[in-house]
């Protein structure tokens, strides 16, 4: 999955490269800098001093020493002092220059904390925001595998705007499986004496509860094409070129590769999902795609209400999405 959204402490992150998110004298502090440090121990700073400093949005790099990771990007990002102050592109352009120095040197992963949200006091929801949308257009045009590394779940945050909207969402949708089960055998018990009404009734309970989906068997079986060979057609019917799709889906090409080469290849539901925001499937689309692979959307799954309300919201950045999966503690999209 090119972009991970992970709990973590960074300095345990074995990627090519952390990103440190340092100050302009580069000769250390507290928070991820102060950790960075004493995990790479002296020679970093060593090194550090050699570098003459960093502006607010440039990086510059050094080895990691004892880290697990080969090298140390340091950047500098902006006090927030209200956000006229240049600070959004100034923030963008840490994530920009450590990505573009990564790529200069060849790396395969990088990891970033969420720079500036901690003693730079940038507000948490619009730092992540600038974060998922300078890496998010960056993986869409390259290959690398970039970590978001959230340190504590309270420096993760989605804007209240848009976290309540979802939890509505959730709240007049989500039924517990356990709670069904309760009614269903409710109605069963009940109406015993006429054990026709209350089957209908559970039938009926179960299809509105899974909407209009036809039963499973019956549509699998229908198929006169697979997963694969439906995924294929769209991206041709899109005029959509393989990497677009993949990088749109957030899964990787060895991935979409496997599934090309393979018409009864069996996804991952998360995975039939990615593709079917990387098309832009509408919901019955998308549930006609994950009938394909033996998938149904339920109501029991809030992963599945916070996919189906960015579908019917048109909102199809599969970044913003994972933004949102993982604020409520679900799988991501992706590989
Ligand atoms: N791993 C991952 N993330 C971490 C870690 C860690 N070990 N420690 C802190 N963080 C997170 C914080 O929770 C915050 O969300 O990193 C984010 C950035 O916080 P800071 O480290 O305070 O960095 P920043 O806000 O950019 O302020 C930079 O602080 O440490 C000094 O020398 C640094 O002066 C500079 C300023």
């Amino acid at each position: 999955m090119p972009l991970e959204i992970i709990r973590n402490d960074i300095t345990k992150v074995n990627a090519d490269a952390i990103v440190n998110a340092a100050n302009p004298t580069l000769l250390g502090g507290g928070g991820v800098d102060g950790a960075i440090h004493k995990a790479a121990g002296p020679e970093l700073l060593k090194e550090c001093r050699t570098l003459g400093g960093c502006n607010t949005g440039q990086a510059k790099i050094t080895k990691g020493y004892k880290l697990p990771a080969k090298y140390v990007i340091h950047t500098v990002g902006p006090v927030w002092q209200g956000g006229g102050y240049n600070e959004e592109k100034l923030l963008a352009d840490c994530y920009r220059n450590s990505l573009a120095l990564a790529k200069e040197y060849g790396l395969e992963s990088i990891a970033f904390p969420l720079i500036s949200s901690g003693a730079y006091g940038y507000p948490k929801d619009q730092a992540l925001k600038v974060a998922i949308s300078v890496i998010g257009d960056f993986l869409l045009k390259n290959e690398m595998t970039v970590y978001l590394v959230v340190y504590d779940k309270s420096s993760f945050r989605l804007s209240e705007k848009l976290y309540s909207s979802i939890k509505q969402y959730i709240d007049d949708r989500y039924v517990d499986e356990h709670h069904v089960k309760r009614i269903s055998r409710h109605i069963a018990y009940n109406a015993a004496e006429d054990r026709k009404i209350a089957e209908d009734n559970i039938q009926l309970e179960s299809f509105t509860l899974f909407e209009s989906a036809r039963t499973l068997e019956e549509l699998v079986n229908q198929t006169d094409e697979t997963f694969s060979q439906m995924l294929l057609r769209l991206i041709d019917e899109k005029g959509l070129t393989d990497a677009q799709v993949y990088n749109r889906a957030n899964i990787d090409r060895r991935l979409f590769s496997k599934i090309r080469n393979n018409i009864d290849y069996k996804p991952s539901k998360q995975t039939v999902i990615a593709f079917a925001i990387a098309l832009e499937l509408n919901l019955d689309q998308t549930k006609d795609l994950l009938l394909k692979a033996g998938y149904a959307l339920s109501r029991s799954s809030k992963f599945d209400i916070i996919v189906e309300y960015f579908i019917k919201n048109g909102n199809y950045n599969i970044f913003e999405i994972n933004e949102a999966l993982f604020a409520f503690d679900q799988k991501l999209l992706g590989a």
